[in-house]
Order: structure tokens, then C-alpha cells, then sequence
């Protein structure tokens, strides 16, 4: 058997205490205090198969991928091609329409530089909603002001919820693309991809989905969500950093000019000029990060041994706690109608920075700041929040310690 696609060994994975046991980081105290981690929206932690996989990459697999007949890079390239077809599995997709990138940033740009320099003209429009993360506004704001296209927002409600029959309303033949996160990183609120997707398709555009939230939440399946790109960050699912994946359906990919070019993209080059190989090798120029997407495929491998519903049953109840024990607390605001993972709020009278700081050293582990979401913000009418997010190795003792950490806050800047 491949070394690679070995399982997570040892104890059993049949319920929280048991998911939290494979996280080694959350045995190491913080502050001398038990670690409370509720900051998995930003990056979340790595459990033993991945982390095991990684080591065995450069111990053993330590070759280029593609590049090499020896043996050292036959394993490397067999365990990373095997990780797109995980990949492609978990997306319900093929593995011919899995782009490898750097995140879900580099996945959005490649869509906005190659589909949308291709297909988006003076005049024309894209639409991105008003919950977006910047990675999946600026490409789109770049991209309208190099065309002379018109960037518009479809705009949310107070709860943070898409307002559909005003996205339907801005819906007309100019637009080419819409933009939307499945799963919002500062209000929580899950998007109606596909009938997002109807809307568009029947207006003649394209839906490209920011799944970087969605992935380690909810269940993704591309066809059911109808759409025609979807991108997606190793990070958040419990993979390491500097991996990414652009799924497009195939006739899109195969459509589409390279963005990035040089070695590993090209099928033969003379001086003059090169041609290059079809997708998903023609978006994939220059040495991967290898470690990083075996890492990807063990990390999917590792959840497919779990029980998704039961970790969704698990998150769920663990969000509705979080949410109604933080609205409860004296002077704090919930912004928006969270529905998972996250719950982003704001304490009268403490700066968010401050709220993370004075948590922090009670070992509670949040994020402050816009979130890389500051229209957002400004739209929820605030400049910042604090944000408590959730994973599977997250429990009721991690929320108790929050609650008791903002008392601390309130005592210190009372
Ligand atoms: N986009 C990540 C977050 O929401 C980094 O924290």
C-alpha cells in the first residue's frame, strides 16, 4: 500500500473527544491555560494524518512531481496526483476540471485574469454580493476598472442574508459573472448557490463560488450547486497553507488562456513560441506545493472517515450556543443572523483588538478585525468585530471559556 494514502491510526473517531484527540495542537496550553480555539475561520488546525503526511513527503517523497523517473519523485508524483482525484471526489467533480493554486485567492484571480479577460468588455457588468471577503471583490473590482466593465453589488439585508429579488433586479445581459461565498466569514450566512445560479445562467452568466467558509461546513457537491467555478483554500480544511483549488466545469477550463506561464504548463516550446497543454496542467505553471496538496489529500482522506453528519449535527449545536451565550452577554452585539461556523460581534466600549488580546491571555483564540471584509463591516455598521469560529474539535468547555473571557474584558476596561 502507498504510505501516502494510510489512514489516521489509533483511537477512535467516533465522536468529538475522540475528532479533538487527532489535533496535537490543542494539547499545548496557552498562557498556562487550557487552548480554547475559536479562530478555525482563519486557519484551521491540522490533525495527525495530515501532519504525518507531510513528514512522509520529505522523508519519503522528497522528488519534483512530473519532472523526475527516479524513485523519489515516482512517489511523490503518485501520491500528489492521487490527491487530486480526492479532491475531485470530495467536490463531486472530475479531476480533469481540478485546478491546484495557491488558495482561494489565487484561484479567483485565475478566474478573473483568464475566464475574465477573455469574456468581460467595455460595458460589460459583474455582480459580486455585499458579504463578500476581498479576495472575492478586488480581483472583480481590477478586473471592471482594466475592461471598462461596471462592478454591482447585490445587496444583503440586516441579518446579512442576500436580498435575491434585488440580485435578480441587477441581473440584465451586460452581466457576465456573479460572484458569491456559499458561507459568509463574518455573518455566517449560507447562500442560496443554486438558485443563485439559475438566476445567472438563465441571464446569460456565470457563477464562480468562494467556498473557503463552506468547505469544512457544509456539504459540497459542484452539480447540485449548479455553478461553474467553485474555489476552495486547503487551510480551512485542516490542510496546510499555500494550497488552494480552482474547480471549473470542463468546457470553461478548456476555453480558457493560461494566466501564468512557464515550466510544467507547456506541452513543447521553441524559441519563438510554445504550446501549451490542456487543463488543468495549462493553469499550473512552475513547481507545486507538494507537500502542501498530499497534505490536501490526506486531510480529505481523514474526513471521509468521520462522520459528516454527525459533525454537522455537532457544529450545529455548538453555533446555536455560541450564538444565543454571546447575545446574551451585556453590551455585546451578534452582527447579522449568523446560521454557522461563525459568529462575528462587537463589545460597547472595547476596540475588537483589544476584546482578542484580553481573551487571549485567558487562552481563548479569536480573530479582530474587518476580516478581510471591510465593505461588510461598514455596511453592518461597524469599522471591526471580534469573531469566535468553530470546528470539529471545538466543545462546550471551548465557549465557557470565551463567555468567562469576556467578563475578564469587561472588568479590565470598565
Ligand atoms: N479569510 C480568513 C478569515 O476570515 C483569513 O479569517
Amino acid at each position: 500500500m502507498d504510505p501516502s494514502r494510510s489512514e489516521p491510526s489509533g483511537q477512535s473517531t467516533a465522536g468529538p473527544a475522540a475528532w479533538r484527540r487527532e489535533f496535537p495542537a490543542l494539547d499545548a496550553p496557552v498562557h498556562g491555560r487550557r487552548l480554547a480555539y475559536l479562530d478555525s475561520a482563519s486557519t484551521a488546525l491540522k490533525p495527525r494524518a495530515v501532519i504525518d503526511a507531510v513528514v512522509r513527503v520529505f522523508t519519503h517523497q522528497a522528488g519534483n512531481v512530473h519532472r523526475g523517473v527516479h524513485a523519489l519523485s515516482e512517489a511523490a508524483t503518485e501520491a500528489y496526483d492521487a490527491a487530486r482525484d480526492d479532491i475531485a471526489r470530495f467536490l463531486g467533480g472530475r479531476p480533469d476540471e481540478v485546478v491546484l493554486t495557491s488558495g482561494t485567492t489565487g484561484a479567483l484571480n485565475l478566474v478573473a485574469h483568464s475566464w475574465g479577460r477573455a469574456h468581460v468588455g467595455p460595458g460589460d457588468a459583474v455582480i459580486a454580493t455585499a458579504l463578500e471577503h476581498h479576495s472575492n471583490l478586488v480581483p472583480w473590482q481590477a478586473l471592471c476598472a482594466e475592461r471598462g466593465a461596471t462592478l454591482r453589488i447585490a445587496p444583503i439585508d440586516d441579518r446579512g442574508r442576500i436580498d435575491l429579488e434585488a440580485l435578480a433586479g441587477l441581473l440584465d445581459d451586460r452581466v457576465r459573472l456573479v460572484a458569491v461565498s456559499q458561507l459568509s466569514n463574518v455573518v455566517g450566512t449560507i447562500a442560496p448557490v443554486a438558485e443563485i445560479a439559475a438566476l445567472a445562467h438563465a441571464a446569460g452568466a456565470i457563477v464562480v463560488v468562494d467556498g473557503a467558509q463552506a468547505v469544512a461546513h457544509l456539504a459540497v457537491d459542484v452539480a447540485a450547486l449548479g455553478c461553474d467555478f467553485y474555489a476552495f483554500s486547503g487551510h480551512k480544511l485542516f490542510a496546510p497553507p499555500g494550497t488552494g483549488v480552482l474547480w471549473g466545469r470542463r468546457a470553461l477550463l478548456e476555453a480558457m488562456p493560461a494566466w501564468q506561464t512557464g515550466g510544467e504548463m507547456v506541452a513543447s516550446v521553441d524559441y519563438a513560441r510554445a504550446r501549451l497543454r490542456e487543463p488543468p496542467h495549462r493553469f499550473e505553471a512552475g513547481t507545486p506545493n507538494i507537500a502542501g496538496v498530499i497534505g490536501l489529500g490526506a486531510a480529505i482522506r481523514y474526513l471521509a472517515t468521520l462522520d459528516r453528519a454527525a459533525i454537522a449535527r455537532h457544529e450545529a449545536r455548538l453555533h446555536a450556543r455560541l450564538r444565543e451565550a454571546l447575545a446574551g452577554e451585556d453590551r455585546v452585539r451578534v452582527l447579522g443572523a449568523p446560521e454557522a461556523a461563525v459568529v462575528a460581534f462587537t463589545v460597547a466600549g472595547a476596540h475588537p483588538h483589544d476584546v482578542a488580546t484580553i481573551v487571549d491571555r485567558e487562552g481563548v483564540a479569536i480573530r479582530s478585525g474587518h476580516h478581510c471584509a471591510e465593505p461588510l463591516h461598514h455596511r453592518l455598521g461597524a469599522d471591526a468585530s471580534a469573531r469566535a469560529s468553530l470546528a470539529l474539535y471545538n466543545d462546550d468547555a471551548d465557549i465557557d471559556a470565551l463567555i468567562a473571557a469576556l467578563a475578564r474584558v469587561r472588568e479590565v476596561l470598565r
